[in-house]
């Protein structure tokens, strides 16, 4: 699995992006019912894939065994920093996505160091990206990347009362 070729998403992908966007997002869900999707997501999430992969804002690579078969698939973004501090231009990863039967077997690792060989070939200063607390193995999986925890997102609901 080693060698399992990684290249950039196009449109007709969008079918198999949906299909693992969906399992990945149930799996999220499932760990905290706080990132479970509403009813029109799906839709949404298309309209997205079919603007992420043309747009120059946005990577979006698989991971394609056999020549036909896409197993996962990661997504980066671009954009400026706050303008106040250090990154001029932030990168962001925004989903890295593996079949739960292709686990384990360095698939993430590529298309993760796919996607930093593209983001640095912008103007990126710096990479970040944000993990459900519930998350463990991705949590361990960017660890054993070398990346470092930056901040803590809290979250509280607004009292309908
Ligand atoms: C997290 C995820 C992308 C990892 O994919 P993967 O292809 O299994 O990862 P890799 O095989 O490239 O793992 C590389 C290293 O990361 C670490 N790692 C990966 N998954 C791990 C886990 N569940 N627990 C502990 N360490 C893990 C290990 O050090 C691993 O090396 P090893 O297998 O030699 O021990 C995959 O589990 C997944 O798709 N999870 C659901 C979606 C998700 O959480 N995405 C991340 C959102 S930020």
């Amino acid at each position: 699995m080693e060698g399992v070729p990684i290249r950039n998403a196009r449109r007709g992908d969008i079918p198999s992006l949906l299909l693992l966007w969906n399992a990945m997002m149930k799996e999220i869900g499932a760990a905290d019912p706080r990132f479970a999707l509403h009813a029109h997501a799906r839709e949404h999430q298309a309209a997205l894939f079919q603007k992420w992969i043309q747009d120059e804002e946005h990577l979006v690579v698989v991971a394609e065994e056999g020549g036909r078969l896409v197993i996962g698939f990661a997504v980066a973004s671009i954009a400026d920093g706050n303008g106040w501090q250090i990154p001029n231009r932030l990168g962001r990863i925004s989903d890295v996505y593996v079949a739960p039967p292709r686990r384990r077997q360095g698939v993430a690792r590529r298309l993760a160091g796919r996607l930093l060989d593209l983001l640095y070939e912008t103007d990126v200063d710096t990479v970040r990206l944000a993990v459900a607390v519930s998350n463990e193995g991705a949590h361990a999986f960017w660890k054993s990347m070398g990346w470092e925890d930056l901040e803590l997102v809290l979250q509280k609901d607004v009292d309908s009362a």
